[in-house]
């Protein structure tokens, strides 16, 4: 991977061009050419080496969008180590799990980030993460931001800069096979454990590289913008690898969209003259509510391709993005994919007849149907679990330590397929129209989380005595929370005790986890086995009928 992505490119007329165009919300704008890449992945390769790290081992990541990150990345990668990213807008409980689930021994983080015109001292959530991450054996800091001093570096912790200092910017290749695993990212699942997502060297590598090069039409005179971070799958795949393997240069954004204001991102189109751009429904969402006042102020003309991904972009969003991006011009790309499939899956290529909410169809070489809960195929029209009945090359191998689980949750459910957990319905020309989750995982601003992972922080604070936990829509986010809680004994849901939950579950999960809505309860409604039946909660919540409570103990 790291050959295919960064060496090969050295010796060839590509050694001069940017490949990581990394500006953010301040105007600061750091360029590194192919060349430079090379050198600087190199100097961590060997740094990493030095501290022992060998092929197979993990190693994590708790950084902002920044060179430093890719470079550690793509060091692992060249010496078969397996990077394990932690997005950075998760906070400490979220993080010390995923670190302790991978036994993690050495930690990259960085003393800050930009956001909002504020720093947010990362540093600081790391420090209390490792007081419970005993695996940890070493802590490299990389200095970011310039406000916050580093305090001294103590025990464990390394300075990034001081570490590669003189360290050659060569360095071999570790020789891998397909089917080595090159990196574990953690997603949310319906249980309260995030799952380890296992994805190996070659299908991931052709996966990638095909699907961005055919779907966003990459040329060689592209200047690429994907904004997802780096943190979550569309940051690994079409940040970084995707871009970089087919040599062209992508774009790394710290920072808001709407910050300074909101034409930030149109400026950084303009100046750029940025002509591929991949963006999340929810942020459209957001920006459109400014009107077209600054998608005017903007030369936009750059743009060919537009694309999103995440969740389903409703009609209006779709039109707008249309309208006053791509001036009508520009198709845009509605890619649906998952964390489990590393590449997109579903997704129209550039020439195709588009309906705007529609994900089209499957990519060539891809195979998808819509089934019943036996796994057969429902008539057009109907909805049903979208599942893929073929294999394909990114397709994760298994959860880290949890084949059991790999095999219930996705191919024993509807036998000889791929489960999803999408809600689907395919209409007379074949079009995949994508509804929702099929099970309780929730989708806020596009971020991935569990019902169970936001009951167990609610429930982890001493006034919760049982929590469960819907979506609710937002015009926004999409979905945000609303949590059903039952109280201890003296407790009252009222405003200080309102702020302390958000807070509380604010610390354990990080600013993804928005909360909505808190409702006190007096009981929930459970199966007999002690399941919470979110669907009677989701059903009330909505005013629907609540259907069969047969199996309910109360
Ligand atoms: C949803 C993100 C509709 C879907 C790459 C999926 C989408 C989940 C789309 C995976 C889309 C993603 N249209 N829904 N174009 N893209 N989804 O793992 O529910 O963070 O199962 O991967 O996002 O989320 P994940």
């Amino acid at each position: 991977m790291a050959y295919n992505a960064v060496d090969r490119w050295i010796n060839t007329e590509k050694r001069n061009q940017v490949a990581i165009l990394y500006v953010n919300e301040r105007g600061e704008e750091k360029k590194l050419s192919y060349y430079e890449l090379y050198r600087e992945v190199n100097k961590m390769a060997n740094a990493l080496k030095n501290l022992g790290v060998k092929k197979g081992d993990a190693v994590s990541m708790y950084l902002p969008m920044c060179p430093e990150l890719i470079i550690s990345m793509l060091a692992c990668t060249k010496i078969g180590a397996v990077h394990s990213v932690v997005y950075s807008g998760l906070s400490v409980g979220a993080f010390v799990e995923r670190m302790n689930n991978a036994k993690v021994k050495i930690l990259i983080t960085a003393d800050g980030t930009y956001r909002r015109g504020k720093i947010i001292n990362l540093k600081k959530i790391s420090d209390e993460a490792m007081l419970q991450c005993p695996t940890v054996e070493t802590v490299i800091v990389v200095k970011h931001t310039d406000e916050i001093e580093m305090k001294e570096l103590r025990g464990k912790e390394l300075s990034y800069d001081k570490l590669i200092e003189g360290e050659p910017g060569e360095c071999e290749c570790e020789p891998m096979d397909a089917e080595d695993p090159l990196f574990l990212l953690y997603t949310s699942g319906s249980t309260g454990k995030p799952k380890g997502i296992v994805h190996t060297t070659g299908g991931y590598m052709v996966g990638v590289s095909t699907t961005l090069k055919n779907i966003f039409d990459i040329q060689p005179d592209d200047t690429y913008w994907c904004t997802a971070d780096i943190g979550w799958i569309t940051g690994h795949s079409y940040v970084i690898y995707g871009p970089l393997l087919l040599g062209t240069t992508t774009v790394v954004y710290e920072g808001a969209p709407d910050y300074p204001d909101p034409g930030a991102w149109w400026k950084i189109i303009e100046k750029y003259g940025i002509t591929k751009f991949y963006t999340a429904p929810t942020a459209i969402r957001h920006l459109m509510r400014f009107g077209d006042k600054y998608t005017r102020i903007y030369n936009l003309s750059t743009l060919r391709i537009l694309g999103t991904v995440g969740e389903t972009i409703n009609p209006e969003a779709w039109m707008w993005f249309y309208k006053n991006v791509g001036k009508e011009k520009t198709p845009i790309m509605d890619t649906w994919w998952q964390t489990e499939t590393g590449m997109h899956l579903i997704s129209p290529l550039p020439s195709a007849y588009l309906k705007p909410g529609s994900a089209t169809k499957p990519v060539p070489g891809v195979f998808a149907d819509v089934v019943d809960e036996k796994g057969n195929s429902v008539p057009l029209g109907t909805g049903g679990h979208l599942v893929i009945t073929k294999p394909w090359p990114a397709m994760f191998r298994t959860l880290y330590e949890d084949e059991e689980k790999f095999k219930d949750v996705y191919w024993n459910d509807i036998p000889g397929v791929y489960k999803a957990g999408d809600m689907a319905r395919k209409d007379k020309d074949g079009y995949f129209w994508i509804q929702g989750r099929s099970d309780d995982i929730l989708k806020i601003a596009g971020h991935r989380i569990g019902t169970s992972e936001v009951e167990s922080a609610f429930v982890s604070h001493p006034a919760v005595v049982e929590a469960a936990v819907i979506g609710k829509a937002d015009p926004i986010k999409g979905e945000v929370i609303k949590a059903f809680l039952i109280l201890k004994e003296g407790y009252q849901l009222k405003t200080k005790l309102i702020e302390e939950l958000n807070a509380h579950v604010r610390y354990e999960l990080g600013p993804v986890a928005v909360i909505g809505e808190l409702e006190e309860v007096d009981s929930l409604p459970k199966t007999r086995s002690g399941k919470i039946m979110r669907r009677i909660l989701r059903a009330r919540d909505k005013g629907e009928d609540v259907g069969d409570t047969s199996t309910l103990e109360e």
